[in-house]
């Protein structure tokens, strides 16, 4: 049976919003009672263009479970349906929410390893930003990687958030076991990774900037953001002896495509 639509989404006032560059924006919305998510879930956002109609768009959560608000990180672009509206957005605007959270990017798909490898490009960081307000991640892995890769180093967004991370009174006696590696592919400062997440992989350099050996027994991968990047690195890490963990067959590597 089809559900009325007021009963399939509710009405949340944008309370706080960051632009990082003209084309990268982050904002938080008022997040309703009874919401529930697992950290790496995307809520389903809808605006009511000018021209009428409705536009939905999947946006993962970068919020921890626990905060009473939602928070989402966001691409402009230019010829998009949704963005160009969002990107004019103030405080006090309201956007609509699908009151289900969905998806199944979720960490405790992963069976317990040593080092968890939390690999993304662009927005694709916003689902790690979420798992990574999880108190339990930090005690189910001895060390854990977020590499973050963008084209230019000014959208390497959150780098004060995530070393903030380290000091949550929650998790602060684990915090040292991140490892936070920026690469930028281009205009690539002295000392910073620039090469792509797969050409990485293959070189070992993403190894060695982590000083850890990537191994079947003891590496889990998360991968999330450009769909040929998830696909690339997919194949990179198959060739490397890595498989998708399944529920039938659990292995070291969940994905989840940005768009
Ligand atoms: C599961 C899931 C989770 C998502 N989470 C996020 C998120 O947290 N943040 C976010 O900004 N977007 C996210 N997206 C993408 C989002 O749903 C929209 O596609 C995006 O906001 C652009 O909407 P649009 O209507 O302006 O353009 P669209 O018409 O939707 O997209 C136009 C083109 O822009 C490019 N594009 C779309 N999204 C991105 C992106 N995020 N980064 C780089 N290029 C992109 C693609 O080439 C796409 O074909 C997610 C998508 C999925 C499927
Ligand atoms: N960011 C910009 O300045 C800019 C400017 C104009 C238009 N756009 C448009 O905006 C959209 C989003 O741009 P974006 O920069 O956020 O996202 P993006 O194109 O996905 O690039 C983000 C990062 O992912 C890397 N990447 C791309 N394809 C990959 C693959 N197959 N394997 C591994 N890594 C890969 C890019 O490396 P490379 O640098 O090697 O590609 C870059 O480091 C794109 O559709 C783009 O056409 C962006």
């Amino acid at each position: 049976m089809e559900m009325a639509i007021d009963e399939r989404y509710t009405l949340q006032s944008i309370i706080w919003r960051r632009r990082w560059t003209d084309k990268l924006l982050s904002f938080r919305i008022e997040r309703p009672t009874g919401y529930r998510f697992a950290p790496g879930q995307f809520a389903r956002l809808g605006l009511k263009p000018p021209q009428g109609g409705e536009v939905w768009r999947a946006y993962s959560m970068c919020s921890a479970s626990t905060d009473d608000y939602l928070e989402f990180y966001s691409i402009v672009v230019p010829q998009g349906q949704f963005t160009p509206l969002l990107s004019d957005m103030q405080e006090g605007s309201r956007l609509m929410l699908d009151k289900r959270a969905m998806g199944f990017f979720d960490a405790y798909r992963l069976p317990p390893g040593k080092d968890l490898w939390l690999l993304a490009t662009g927005t694709g960081l916003a689902p790690y930003l979420s798992i990574l307000q999880d108190p339990a991640q930090w005690q189910r892995f001895e060390r854990i990687v977020l590499a973050h890769c963008v084209r230019h180093p000014s959208e390497l967004s959150y780098q004060a958030e995530i070393e903030a991370l380290r000091e949550h009174p929650l998790w602060e006696e684990h915090g040292h076991k991140l490892t936070y590696l920026p690469v930028a592919t281009r205009d690539t400062p002295a000392g910073m990774l620039g090469e792509r997440i797969p050409a990485l992989l293959q070189s070992g350099a993403l190894a060695d900037a982590a000083g850890l050996t990537l191994a079947p027994e003891h590496s889990r991968f998360m991968l999330c953001g450009n769909p040929q990047m998830v696909e690339d690195t997919h194949r990179q890490l198959m060739k490397m002896g890595f498989r998708m963990s399944r529920q039938t067959a659990p292995g070291q590597i969940v994905l989840e495509n940005g768009w």
